[in-house]
């Protein structure tokens, strides 16, 4: 089940994209120069982190799992009751977050469960009825601000607890066949629901000053789409309080021009750049460390630093960014495999950022070299050469002669000599990196290459 609703993901957040472009509303008219200017410090930043929490931290088993073990909202209350982050400190996530090179938080502010990690007037299901008892959010923001992180929320837009979303296909307290479900919804009306969507993105964006991305979460339109949640009066009201905010594009306007900002492809990594209507758009990818978004104690498919520093580095090869997601416990804390991959990716940002920050796809002209990443710096104009494989001795630049101005090693600014192959007089020849027979130690090494 969850599977099929994660592909439906995939194609929507994709295919959203496709399609007839419907007319621009007068207060959603913006230039291309305009957009591109909102977004630059997000295009610029690439990396950020995503952290999903709630009560699904407790039973530790997947934020779905209301929905995977159709458990219903009595039996969901004991996490309810029990929620207590004793240890929760912000500074020290946003510590971790700031060390790994991450330049944005996006936090699940309310996921499908319903449970809202701040004093929404709205609902009592609610961080502060816990016996934790207060806002979680404030102290968030304010400690990601103070390490210098832009603040992005997620807001789900299914929502199994509030008692007007209706019964759906994957509402895990559905009852079982079509006519019970459509009885059952008798009893409940989206127009209160749509409305509690816009109360609560009211409050979410006037307490808490500047927010600078929006990820709705999500649409599945052969039942809930944009009609359903009134996805046109969401972003409405969303840009009329945060104008310079980023939204995702999974509120089911892709086929407008002003519904969505950047596509969302999810837990997969795309072959090439994603394109609209043939042009190339603002993509980012969010990806987990072990397969759940929320804390799941018994999962043993943990990626490794290597695969995660790699991921970076493709996501950033093809014009994209990484949103890589933190589950923390119950307790408030992000356990030993969490830190372990953040220091990981810490410790080679640290030597290696500039080839991720303000970088992008490098021009077609750059042919990629085998085993290898490109990432571009239109601005400084330096390419990337992120070597996954390290070659004896020679690495072949094919047709880079006379592109090249310098070569060093990134992590310790060391030369990298080079000579040139020509093959005849027509095509330019191949540059020759001299590596050193010892891989740098580091988890990818990268050669910057100063371009002419
Ligand atoms: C999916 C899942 C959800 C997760 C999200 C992250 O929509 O439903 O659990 O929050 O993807 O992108």
């Amino acid at each position: 089940m969850k599977k099929v609703f994660l592909f439906l993901l995939i194609i929507t957040g994709f295919s959203s994209a496709f399609g007839q472009t419907a007319e621009t509303p007068s207060w959603a008219k913006e230039t291309k120069e305009q957009k591109e200017k909102r977004m630059e410090w997000w295009t610029h930043d690439r990396f950020g982190m995503f952290i999903h929490w709630g009560l699904y931290a407790l039973p530790a088993r997947h934020e779905w799992i209301r929905h995977n073990e159709r458990i219903s909202d009595a039996d969901y209350q004991k996490y309810f009751d029990n929620f207590n982050p004793d240890l929760y400190n912000p500074k020290e996530w946003a510590k971790k977050a700031k060390e790994a090179g991450m330049k944005y938080v996006v936090l699940t502010t309310k996921h499908h469960e319903g449970f809202c990690l701040w004093d929404s007037k709205y609902t009592d299901y609610k961080v502060t009825n816990t016996p934790y008892g207060k806002d979680l959010i404030k102290p968030f923001v304010d400690a990601f601000r103070a390490e210098g992180l832009r603040i992005g929320f997620y807001y789900s837009l299914i929502d199994w607890h509030h008692p007007h979303f209706t019964y759906d296909g994957i509402h895990p307290g559905r009852p079982s066949t079509p006519e019970e479900r459509a009885k059952a919804n008798e009893n409940r009306d989206m127009n209160i629901y749509r409305k509690y969507m816009k109360d609560q993105l009211t409050e979410l964006f006037t307490r808490y000053g500047r927010i600078d991305e929006l990820f709705l979460d999500f649409s599945y339109p052969d039942e809930k789409g944009h009609k359903d949640w009134d996805s046109e009066g969401l972003i409405k009201l969303i840009r009329s309080l945060q104008p310079q905010i980023i939204i995702d594009d999974r509120a089911d306007l892709g086929n407008t021009e002003w519904g969505w900002d950047y596509v969302t492809p999810e837990q997969s990594m795309p072959r090439e750049w994603p394109t609209a209507n043939g042009k190339r758009v603002p993509w980012e990818t969010c990806q987990t460390f072990s397969g759940s978004w929320g804390y799941y104690r018994d999962e043993h498919s943990w990626k490794s630093i290597h695969q995660l520093v790699t991921m970076l580095i493709e996501t950033v090869s093809k014009g994209g960014n990484l949103l890589l997601n933190v589950g923390p416990t119950a307790r408030g804390t992000f356990d030993d495999r969490a830190n372990n991959r953040l220091e990981g990716i810490a410790e080679w940002m640290k030597l290696h950022s500039r080839s991720i920050y303000g970088c992008t796809q490098a021009p077609d002209e750059y042919k990629v070299p085998d085993n290898c990443f490109l990432t571009y710096n239109p601005k400084t104009k330096r390419l990337y050469l992120h070597v996954l494989e390290w070659p004896f001795l020679s690495l072949y630049l094919p047709g880079y002669e006379g592109k090249i101005k310098y070569a060093q090693l990134l992590n310790d600014a060391s030369e990298i000599r080079y000579r040139t192959q020509k093959h005849d007089d027509s095509t330019p020849g191949d540059v020759i990196l001299s590596l050193p027979t010892a891989r740098p130690n580091v988890e990818v090494p990268v050669i910057e290459l100063v371009l002419e």
